[in-house]
């Protein structure tokens, strides 16, 4: 919170000098009274009547429609240049300023909240809107990319995946510990839980480390999903918050002193980025289950937990990030239709309106189930979605890192209403600070080997044929 205090006060000097709008100011639109011009490599666009913003490019897109800027994703890198040279390789102090720094400066020309929300990620009927533009988007996870110590390692990533032409990416916002680590350790950890006193940790190998992310995000035009808690006990999860105050992780959901720590870091955590665009949503969990539990206890915290980040950050989208079990219509019954498998009913959370879309994964030898089955999961899913008019994103998926088996999957996600983005399991790459390998869990997909082709490259290709 003090980290982001000094930020906005550094942000009040350096916003007001110049006479050119920079990349992604408004400048223009009814009551609009600032200047109308962009900086090099950008152009005023109109996006309605009452926003106009400065967007890459030297050529006005058409207002008010979507398509026409679809070019900003297949060329990332003019996002990356044109928004680096003020965020390239900052100390992790100053990542909170420059990324702050931007909203206040456009405060000074809009009265709205800043940047205006249509610089925020938002839905668009059945698909996702991203700086102005309307289509079905490829995206990726990584859950490791905020626990990387070197702000290299995180800047080289994010190259490579802009460069895939990749626009979602979710990361582990949640690193919870019940040991305090020594004040000299350098080990990343973001929440100490414990019933005599929990505390987030906001220094160089805490929070700073998500700073970074969100910071390099910007830099490559990338979106993240930022998730608060782990039903594993990978990163801590429930069980941390069980370990530090009693129950089980089946009542983790309705134990008050578990919840109220939980809002605390969900507090911590949105009011850093809050005004952050490189923030697609704010996710509840991780694959979050409470089998055996009456269906209400998982959406009756979806609902309230949703409605207060609402409270805290009206600029982003919420989401749940579970697996999406349960009873649906045109299933076969197989075990992840029914509501044992995760203790709540998929359909029903669909109506929480403090939930902007609706997501599901997809791991069908985990489930016992054949991999072509996968295209049944994908195809019911997207039919709820596009009967609720929400959209779904299709957020975890694996079968070996196997082309043969997870092609298909892509392509029913594609061509699915309903369905409005796809994010593989997993990310990896080669790490420049140790010229070594990330995770590799039997699933993951290595930048530019392997399967990487058949895998990534094919898709983003067809997703951009199909959205021009
Ligand atoms: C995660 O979900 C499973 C399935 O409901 C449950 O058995 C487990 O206890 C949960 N939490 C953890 C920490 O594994
Ligand atoms: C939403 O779904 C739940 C569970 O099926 C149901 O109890 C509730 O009445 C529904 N609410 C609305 C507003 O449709
Ligand atoms: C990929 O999956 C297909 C279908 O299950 C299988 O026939 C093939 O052997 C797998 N390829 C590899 C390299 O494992």
């Amino acid at each position: 919170m003090k980290s982001h205090e000094v930020a906005s006060a550094l942000a009040l000097l350096v916003g007001v000098v110049a006479g050119q709008k920079s990349a992604y100011e408004q400048c223009g639109g009814i009551g609009y009274s600032g200047a109308t011009n962009c900086v090099s490599g950008y152009t005023c666009t109109s996006w309605n009547p009452y926003y106009y913003q400065c967007y890459p490019g030297t050529s006005t897109p058409a207002p008010s429609t979507t398509s026409t800027t679809t070019r900003v994703t297949t060329t990332p890198t003019s996002t990356t240049k044109a928004t680096s040279s003020s965020t390239t390789k900052p100390s992790t102090t100053k990542v909170t300023s420059s990324t702050t720094s931007k909203s206040s400066s456009s405060t000074k020309t809009s009265t709205t909240s800043v940047p205006s929300s249509a610089a925020f990620a938002k839905t668009n009927g059945l698909l996702f809107n991203i700086d102005g533009v309307t289509k079905y988007w490829p995206g990726t996870n990584c859950y490791w990319c905020g626990f990387l110590t070197s702000n290299g390692d995180v800047d080289a990533v994010f190259a490579d995946m802009a460069a895939a032409g990749l626009k979602i990416v979710r990361v582990w916002g949640f690193n919870d510990v019940n040991t305090l680590p020594s004040s000299s350790s350098t080990t990343v950890w973001y929440q100490y839980l414990s019933a005599s006193g929990s505390q987030i940790n906001t220094g160089t190998n805490g929070l700073q480390r998500l700073d970074y992310v969100v910071s390099s995000a910007q830099a490559h035009g990338l979106k993240l999903i930022i998730n608060f808690v782990n039903n594993w006990s990978d990163y801590g999860g429930m069980n941390a918050y069980v370990n530090a105050f009693g129950g089980s992780t089946l009542t983790w959901y309705t134990n008050t002193a578990a919840q109220s720590q939980y809002r605390a870091y969900i507090k911590a955590v949105v009011s850093r980025y809050s005004t952050s665009t490189a923030v697609f949503a704010w996710e509840l969990a991780n694959e979050p289950r409470c089998s055996g539990c009456d269906t209400s206890v998982i959406y009756n915290w979806a609902a309230s937990t949703s409605q207060y980040i609402k409270s805290l950050d009206s600029n982003h989208m919420v989401t749940l990030g579970d697996e999406g079990f349960g009873p649906l219509t045109g299933g076969d019954g197989s075990y992840p239709y029914q509501t044992s498998a995760g203790g709540y009913v998929w359909q029903d959370n669909l109506n929480i309106t403090t939930l902007d879309f609706a997501t599901f994964h997809l791991y069908p030898d985990s489930w016992g189930q054949p991999y072509d089955w996968g295209n049944l999961w994908v195809s019911t899913h997207g039919a709820a979605c596009a009967a609720a008019n929400k959209p779904c994103l299709f957020e975890e998926y694996g079968g070996n890192n196997n082309c043969t088996i997870e092609n298909p999957w892509q392509k029913t996600a594609l061509s699915t209403k309903g369905i409005a983005a796809d994010l593989f399991w997993q990310f990896g790459d080669t790490l420049p600070s140790c010229n070594c390998q990330t995770s590799q869990d039997g699933n993951t997909v290595f930048y530019k080997q392997g399967n990487w082709d058949c895998m990534v490259t094919d898709h983003v290709a067809a997703i951009n044929s199909a959205y021009p």
